[in-house]
């Protein structure tokens, strides 16, 4: 499939975030959104998602009817904090089990709860979660932002590992492991 975003324009009042931003995205690729802090990433991605609507410009795709169904990584703690990692899991894919985690490195995690585990092991659970949904399009926030190395090699790792012919995958992101592992890079300067 391919995803475009034609010439999508976003002001919060007079305060210009996204200009005229135009790129086309391939399935079986990785596309970065690279820019600094405060060029528009997160408001690009939530566009994309629909929490957020773009002042002009649009978004499609070459699917009938234009239905695809996407797959977000924010940045924030997302996961259910209630539900132990296994369930929370579950909520996006039936058949996840703790040998499905071994696939993502995060077996160990199944039967712990979301608020005991550190920032790079909630970053894993969190990308996990979003690669077992089933999607068109996969959206990740910054997904290796103030982790230690290790941790955000290991992240990058799994991205590169989850294309597929099938999907898009974009990822908002200002580090250069991410920029190393794009297919293609769409840079968003502050107007
Ligand atoms: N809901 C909002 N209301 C007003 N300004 C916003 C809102 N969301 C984002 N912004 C502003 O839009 C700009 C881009 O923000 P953002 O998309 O979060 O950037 P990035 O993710 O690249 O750091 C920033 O200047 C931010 O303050
Ligand atoms: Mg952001």
């Amino acid at each position: 499939m391919e995803l475009h975003v034609m010439d999508l324009c976003k002001s919060y009042k007079e305060h210009i975030v996204l200009e005229h931003l135009s790129f086309t995205a391939k399935s079986g690729s990785i596309t970065c959104i690279k820019g600094e802090s405060g060029s528009g990433k997160s408001t690009f991605l939530h566009i994309l998602s629909g929490f957020a609507k773009a002042d002009s410009g649009t978004i499609i795709t070459d699917l009938p009817k234009m239905e695809f169904t996407i797959s977000c990584m924010p940045c924030g703690k997302v996961l259910l904090d209630a539900l132990t990692i296994g369930e929370n899991m579950k909520m996006v894919c039936d058949t996840a089990s703790k040998a499905e985690l071994e696939r993502y490195h995060i077996g160990e995690l199944f039967d712990r709860y979301p608020k005991d585990l550190s920032t790079g092991e909630y970053r894993r659970a969190l990308l996990c979660r979003t690669f077992l949904k089933d999607a068109q399009i996969y959206a990740l926030d910054e997904p290796t932002a103030n982790l230690d190395a290790k941790t955000a090699d290991l992240i990058v790792r799994q991205i590169k590992e989850h294309k597929n012919k099938d999907s898009v995958i974009l990822v908002a992101s200002h580090d250069p492991r991410i920029f190393a592992a794009a297919d293609q890079i769409v840079y968003l300067e502050k107007p």
